[in-house]
This record gives structure tokens, sequence and C-alpha cells, in this order.
């Protein structure tokens, strides 16, 4: 399919020179302007921080309309898939563009249980974190020392790339369990064959030598449902991340590692562990949440209310809306009660009303919900953008995959505009004041 339409152009006049810049017009009706030769044709680049206003790439993996709350996957509804799929079929999806057959399915769960186990070398470098290291410190450093061990990665990024995929989203499972286990001092829990893989994360993570772990169907179906829609949205900063440091011909692993170091920002992945310490917050403040509520919309104070908000969605994120449901089902299956969900529904019901919230755009995002769900699964707060992570591999391989597949890509390297210092004779040191 041709994805884009070079018939429409947008006129610009510069300098008394009037320039045709073609229109590319995406399959679902976007439209961009193609600057590619701005540069070359007119001597001029364009100021965009945030890349708010930029397409870095033509994909095919992602599409979300931030104005109809829109999502899909490789043209798939998000809610189809959260709702049909298992995690390891979508990251199926995510990296071949189409849903896997059983056999497809099969194999690739075969090569996924090859691959659970990480070299016992590796597991010596758990011995010389401190027990206070960041998770996602430790998640980025074990993903990048994965290319020491692993040296495949040939001249041509994409060869093996299946093989390299399936590794990392399996072995990342290990990494993230073990480095649990270890900050609590319990013994490590090795993958089996017999789990699914989900199940093989939830057994790592809580089974015990004195009191085994039975995977409950209802919890492994919640996290494959969390970890499916955190699986890819496009280019945002962490994918960014990825396909900035592929293009300079990283290997996948330091690609990825760098993915994680920038969604262990507070602003990006790390906002799930924001939301449930504001939550934390206000339940320790008599559950005062209308006082946080006036001190987010007084300007003098610098608090502002964590898991609302997005750069891209105008209304509710999708994400949000199916995790806000799945919180109620889980703690109604597990029959328990957490005083927090009462209180981000309190603030969703007041942020949705408000005017002052209102006419920001202020919807729950995807982070607002699902630290209750990690609650309820029993992850600790300090794992939740290591979740994320989990979630987000596959995508972030996708993307990095696709970038190298697309023969336009450059290494990512953009202008600026200097406003420093013109030029200025030096100045010896006896002469400087
Ligand atoms: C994400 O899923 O990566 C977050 O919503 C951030 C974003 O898309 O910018």
């Amino acid at each position: 399919m041709n994805h884009t339409n070079t018939n429409p152009t947008a006129e610009l006049l510069l300098d008394g020179a009037r320039y045709s810049l073609p229109i590319l017009i995406g399959s679902e009706g976007e439209r961009t302007i193609d600057i590619r030769q701005l540069l070359d044709t007119t001597g001029y680049t364009v100021l965009d921080n945030g890349f708010k206003n930029s397409a870095s790439c033509t994909s095919r993996i992602t599409y979300l309309d931030g104005n109809k709350g829109i999502l899909r996957y490789r043209g798939y509804a998000i809610e189809d898939l959260a709702e049909n799929c298992t995690f390891v079929e979508v990251a199926y999806l995510l990296l071949h563009d189409e849903l896997p057959n059983q056999k497809e399915l099969d194999d690739f769960r075969t090569l996924l249980a090859d691959f659970a186990l990480l070299h016992e070398d590796m597991i010596h470098f758990f011995d010389h974190f401190p027990a206070s290291a960041a998770p996602m410190s430790i998640l980025s450093v074990m993903v990048n020392s994965l290319v020491n061990f692993y040296p495949e990665m040939s001249n041509n990024p994409c060869e093996n790339i299946d093989i390299i995929a399936c590794r990392l989203i399996s072995k990342i499972r290990a990494i993230a369990a073990f480095s649990y286990k270890m900050s609590i001092g319990e013994p490590l829990i090795y993958p089996r064959h017999d789990l699914t893989y989900v199940g093989n994360f939830l057994n790592m993570m809580f089974d015990r030598p004195v009191r085994p772990y039975t995977v409950q169907p209802e919890v492994e179906r919640a996290l494959n449902k969390l970890l499916i829609l955190h699986a890819d949205h496009e280019q945002n900063c962490s994918t960014s991340a990825v396909r900035l440091v592929g293009s300079s011909g990283g290997s996948l692993y330091t690609s990825i590692s760098a993915g994680i170091n920038a969604l262990a920002g507070p602003l990006h992945g790390g906002a799930n562990e924001a939301v449930i310490h504001m939550l934390e917050d206000i339940h320790a403040d008599n559950n005062d949440y209308m006082k946080y509520i006036n001190k987010a919309k007084d300007k003098n104070d610098p608090f502002r209310l964590s898991g609302f908000g997005h750069r891209v969605y105008r209304t509710y994120d999708p994400r949000g809306t199916i995790i806000r449901e799945a919180c109620d089902e889980i703690l109604k299956t597990l029959d328990l009660q957490d005083p927090l969900l009462e209180i981000a529904k309190n603030l969703e019901e007041i942020v949705l009303n408000d005017s002052h919230f209102v006419k920001r755009n202020l919807y729950p995002n995807v982070d607002f919900y699902s630290g209750i769900i990690y609650r309820a699964l029993g992850i600790p707060t300090t794992m939740f953008t290591v979740m994320f992570a989990l979630g987000r591999l596959p995508g972030w391989i996708a993307q990095w995959k696709e970038m190298h597949e697309d023969k336009s890509t450059k290494i990512y390297r953009p202008r600026q505009l200097y406003i420093g210092s013109t030029y200025r004779p030096f100045i010896p040191m006896e002469e400087r004041g």
C-alpha cells in the first residue's frame, strides 16, 4: 500500500522566493509537510522544541488519534487486543505485522521458553548492586550487558533479529524478577517451561521455597492485559531514544538500554510510581483529595496531579479506560479493597468536571490506574516502571527493526538555532579580570 500521496503541496514564501513543499498523507488521513529538502533548498531549519509538531519518521506499527482516543497496533484496536489476546500474541503482532496462527504462536512461545534462562555469569552482577539500587537502573545495565554475552549482532543489525528479539523479550523477565528477589533478600526463582510467559514472570516474582506460589488465572489475565496496553505508543520519548541510538548503528541491546533510561524519567514511565505516591499522600492526609485538587489549581503551589494529561491525547487515553475497568474486576476477583482506588475515582470525577482542568484537556492517562492493579497483583511500587518497560519492549524492538528496514533512515542528528556569543578574540589568562 502506498501510504504517502505527494500530490498536494504547501506553498512557502521566503525572502521573495516561493517554495512548494510536498504534503504527505498517511493511511488514516493524517497530513504532514515534507521538509526533508528545506535546509538544502532554502537555507532555513525549523525550530520545534520537544518535537511536538514534528514527525520523525513514517511508521506502520501504531496509530493513535489524540482527539478521538483511538489506539491501534498494526491496525487492530487496542480494546480488541486487550480483550482477546495474550501479551505474547501482541508481541508477535508488533514484530511481524500479523497476528500469529497457532503454529506461529507455538513456535514463538517455544523460542521464548528456550531463551528464558539468564547466563549464570550475569546473575553474579546482582551481587554487586547496592540494595538501594533503582530497579530501572539495574534493568538498563543488565540489558546493555547482554551484548557482551550474546555478541551475535553482526554487521547487518537485523540479521537474527527475530532470535535476538525473543532472547531479549524472554530474558528481561528474569532480569526484572531477579532484581526484585535480590532487593528483598530472597532466593532467585528460575523460569519453568510449563508456565506461560506471564505466568513465569509472576512465579519468578512470588514463588518461595517455603511457600510455593500458584499462578491465578485472573491475575495472569490482568497482567497480560496491562502488558498489552503498554506494548507500543508510536514515537514517544523512550521509543525515540531507541530509534536515535539505533540510528547510529548501536546494537538492539544498547538501543533498548537507552529506551529504558528514557522511560525511567518521572515525566514518562516513572509517572505510574508518582501516581501511587500521590494517592498514598492523600490517603495519609485523611483522604482529603479536595485539598490536593485545590493545590493543583493554585498557580503558586508547585503541586500538580500525576496521571492526568498527555502530549497527544486531548480526551480519554483509551488505555486508561480499559485499566480503570480492570481495576474493579481484579479487586473484586481477589476480594481486595484498596482505598487508593476510591481516592483515584474521586479525583477523576472532579478533574473531568471542574472547568480549571477541563479547559486544560486533563484526562486520566495510562499511568493513573495502572499502579492500582500492580498493587493488587502484589508488585511493589518500585517495580511499576519496570513493568512498563516489560510491556513496551516488543514495541521498542518493532520500532528499532522498522527503522533499520527503512532505506530512508539517517542517523538522528537534529540542528539548532544558535543564540550564544558571536565571535570574540581570545583573552589570555593574564588579561582576564
Ligand atoms: C507512552 O505510552 O509512551 C506514554 O503515554 C507517553 C507518550 O506516548 O508520549
